[in-house]
């Protein structure tokens, strides 16, 4: 494995773990929509896309449609505002559909929380949530997780998606954010 970038302190899950988690995801997705004839999966751009391709790709079938979303939740630092903004939902239909809510990771759970509620008003046959981590913290919104990848520590983390102020998306793995990164 590649030693972390300068701002990484240790690397949290491996790019092969995070590939077996995947793996294991999509058994479960394939195995709860057996017989649907299509499945809308909501991708949350753009922390949950290398989540949401990898996902697909181990899927492999051509009733799940890829379908992103645009939601920024800010950030002061390390920690999240409180303020939500979906962009271009207007244009995306959900009634009498199956939808899957793809995130990268479960925080507060305000993003989840929002999106649910947008997608359950707009008529949704069903709707599941599956997340890559479940941050060990006290949510601020109960949101129930149909999918989830692994539970992780209550650290800032990077890497596969997620980013500190738009940086190291691109990392293969996931690390923890050095505290001086920060500061
Ligand atoms: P929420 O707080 O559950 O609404 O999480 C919303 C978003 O915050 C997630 O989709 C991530 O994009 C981002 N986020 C939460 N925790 C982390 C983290 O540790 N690293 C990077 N982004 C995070
Ligand atoms: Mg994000």
């Amino acid at each position: 494995m590649k030693s972390p970038v300068e701002d990484v302190d240790e690397i949290l899950v491996s790019a092969a773990r995070l590939t077996e988690n995947v793996q294991r995801l999509a058994r479960e997705l394939e195995a709860t929509y057996r017989i649907h004839k299509e499945i809308v999966v909501l991708v949350l751009l753009q922390g949950a896309k290398p989540f949401a391709r990898d996902l697909l790709t181990a899927l492999d079938d051509p009733r799940y449609i890829y379908t992103p979303l645009t939601v920024r939740s800010y950030f002061g630092g390390t920690e999240s505002t409180g303020r939500i903004d979906i962009i271009g939902a207007e244009a995306l239909t959900f009634s009498q559909r199956d939808v899957l809510i793809v995130d990268d990771i479960y925080d507060t759970g305000r993003t989840l929380d929002r999106v649910k509620a947008m997608v359950s008003l707009a008529g949704a046959a069903s709707v599941k949530t599956c997340v890559l981590f479940e941050k060990d913290c006290r949510h601020e919104k109960t949101v129930t997780l149909d999918f989830v990848g692994m539970s992780i520590p209550d650290r800032f983390i990077v890497g596969y998606g997620l980013d500190f102020q738009e940086r190291y998306r691109e990392l293969p793995y996931v690390g923890v954010l050095k505290e001086i990164a920060t500061t």
